[in-house]
């Protein structure tokens, strides 16, 4: 979900559509805006549509004028999605309207209570009854107001509330979902992401939890939950506007696969260290005896981050000889896992704020085990919650589905395993090795990147299938698990990845011409092993994908890669299969940066 709100002298409408719109990516079920008409008098006004921002724009009443309002786009959680459900929520007198990201896990308690005491609810959302806790506060400010009605809550929130008697002010609070204030020339702004922010202003202030804060158009101040004053000091941000625009690409998955020979060389910069062959990580806080004291890896992310996390755990098992695994962030925390003081635990997340993995963290840290960050958005909460980490460097991703942001973390968790493997027992010659390696990448991404041509028409070939089967073996299993993931968000096809090996324990019998196999084939020591899985489903009638560093006889067709070390080739061997996945759900007309039911980040459980 997302929040926008402003407070200034401009007209407030178009203002807030066009940063819902920056926030779409977030989710896209319903969008809704409510602003003060102006003066005590006016009160406040709102509007509200199932479906995109373009749909909440027709529908504007003509009469919506204002200069200070909040809005939101959402991503269901309680309650379909439908116009009721969107936010923003009012009270009964239609004083307060209130936007909200995250769960009220009491939620259904309060309503019964404030059913009881007469209030008549409209939506089946947990927000509602926030709407309704500060209007039926007795306070006499609006701070105290929205205070007394977190009070209340259990659950995570990020909020801003719209009163109609203090039209000169909009308050937010912050508890597990970002609130971030951008701060203007006689103007300010409220977002749960930069993204919304950084066409108006670069000077950031991130809230922290427990934390709130009111804003005025020519003022803000910050404060905790129970008062008292707070000193958040303005950053700046980084991040161009410019790389929020679609620049030339026809979606932002075309885009964002095109910048990934930049963004890679960004996440290499200043990073290398040839005198003695290894990396320099600043943010690692981890010196040489606390690496070498590392006995166990475990990385935990979730979706394409938690694959992106497969790879790096072979890497580091391969580069430092350390055991190293990767689980999804959402099943580790729901088994009472066994936490040991000698593991390194990473969270892996390009927006830094998924709740499983920050739930993930947080119960890590509790049991004092030592977590690093990978992670894309600088200052998020799994970055300031972690005891240092690596940025990964990609740049603001916004199409839901991830591919630079995959491509920069797994380079990362490259740089992290010749970090850790030189502080072992990789050789000064391997290092070096690994060096040249990395350099070569981003001239490799764009040599794979100049086939889209002959990739574009492998998709059309194979878009009419109904289902395909994804292979690869150990350093393969996690590019053709990624690729499978990639192109069910995409196409809604049907993929599933299975370790080559497996392939005779049970996905042979579902192979047949309608069944296609995209196999991952690297030139390193398991080739004739996979070439053996390529005749078994040749000798059953499989039509074959492969991505490979040489042409394969029984494949089909063969998409070409260069080859890198092959402890690095997973790195390039997705690539292709990005393109494929982009071109696949294009010849079948799918919307392509939001697909049906998905959302960027989730920040709920
Ligand atoms: C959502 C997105 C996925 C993403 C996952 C983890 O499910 O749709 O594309 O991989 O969250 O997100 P994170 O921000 O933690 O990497």
């Amino acid at each position: 979900c997302g929040i926008v709100g402003y407070i200034g002298k401009r007209d407030v409408a178009p203002l807030l559509l066009e940063g819902l719109q920056r926030l779409e990516y977030r989710g896209y079920d319903s969008a809704g805006i409510a602003l003060h008409a102006g003066g005590k008098a006016g009160g406040l006004k709102t509007a509200k549509a199932k479906g995109r921002v373009r749909e909440l724009e027709a529908r504007l009443p003509k009469r919506f004028a204002g200069t200070t309002g909040i809005a939101h786009t959402r991503w269901a959680t309680h309650g379909a999605p439908n116009d009721v459900n969107a936010h923003p929520h009012m009270d009964n007198d239609e004083k307060v309207a209130v936007v909200h990201n995250g769960i009220i896990d009491n939620a259904s308690e309060l309503r019964a209570r404030l059913t009881a005491e007469g209030v008549t609810f409209l939506s089946d959302t947990d927000t509602e009854v926030l709407a309704h806790l500060v209007g039926r506060s007795q306070a006499e400010t609006l701070e105290e107001k929205v205070r007394e009605a977190v009070r209340h809550i259990e659950g995570t929130y990020g909020i801003a509330v719209l009163h109609a008697d203090f039209p000169d002010r909009i308050v937010v609070a912050r508890n597990g979902s970002p609130v971030v204030l951008g701060i203007g020339e006689k103007e300010m702004f409220v977002s749960s992401d930069v993204a919304a922010l950084v066409s108006h202003t670069r000077q950031v202030v991130t809230l922290d939890d427990g934390e709130m804060a009111t804003l005025k158009a020519d003022d803000y101040r910050t404060y905790t939950t129970e008062g008292s004053r707070t000193s958040a000091q303005p950053t700046t941000v980084e991040w161009e506007a410019e790389s929020y625009d679609m620049g030339g690409h026809d979606t932002y998955m075309h885009k964002e696969i095109y910048e990934q020979a930049d963004a890679v060389d960004r996440a290499l910069r200043g990073r290398i260290d040839d005198r003695f062959s290894t990396v320099h990580l600043g943010g690692l806080n981890l010196d040489a005896r606390d690496a070498r004291a590392v006995r166990r890896v475990k990385i935990l992310g979730c979706g394409t981050s938690y694959h992106a996390g497969q790879i790096g755990a072979q890497m580091i098992e391969e580069l430092a000889r350390i055991p190293a695994d990767a689980e999804p962030a959402s099943e580790f925390r729901y088994r009472n896992p066994v936490v040991d003081p000698d593991t390194l635990y990473i969270a892996v997340s390009q927006s830094g704020e998924t709740y499983d993995v920050l739930a993930a963290v947080q119960e890590l840290k509790r049991k004092g085990a030592r977590v690093l960050g990978l992670v894309n958005v600088v200052g998020s909460a799994i970055a300031r919650e972690t005891d240092g980490g690596i940025y990964v460097h990609a740049g603001p991703e916004v199409c839901v589905v991830s591919t630079k942001c995959f491509t920069n973390m797994v380079v990362s968790f490259g740089l992290l395993a010749l970090h850790l493997g030189r502080t072992r027992d990789l050789s000064v010659a391997d290092g070096k090795r690994i060096i040249e390696g990395l350099r070569k990448l981003p001239a490799q991404i764009s040599e794979i990147l100049a086939n889209e041509g002959e990739i574009e028409k492998l998709a059309a070939e194979y878009a009419d299938a109904k289902s395909m089967l994804f292979i690869g073996r150990v350093r393969g299993y996690p590019v053709a698990r990624e690729a499978s993931l990639k192109l069910k968000e995409v196409s809604y096809i049907h993929a599933e990845a299975y370790p080559a090996s497996e392939l005779k324990h049970g996905p042979l019998a579902l192979i047949e011409p309608a069944m296609p196999t995209v196999a991952i084939v690297p030139d390193d020591e398991l080739l004739e092993k996979n070439r053996a899985a390529l005749e078994e489903i040749k000798a059953r009638s499989g039509r074959i994908l492969a991505v490979a560093h040489q042409v394969q006889e029984k494949a089909d067709h063969t998409i070409v890669v260069p080859k890198n070390e092959h402890e690095l080739d997973a790195i390039l061997m997705g690539i292709p299969l990005q393109l494929f996945a982009y071109h696949t759900a294009k010849a079948m007309g799918r919307d392509i940066d939001k697909p049906r039911n998905l959302a960027k980040s989730v920040t709920v459980e």
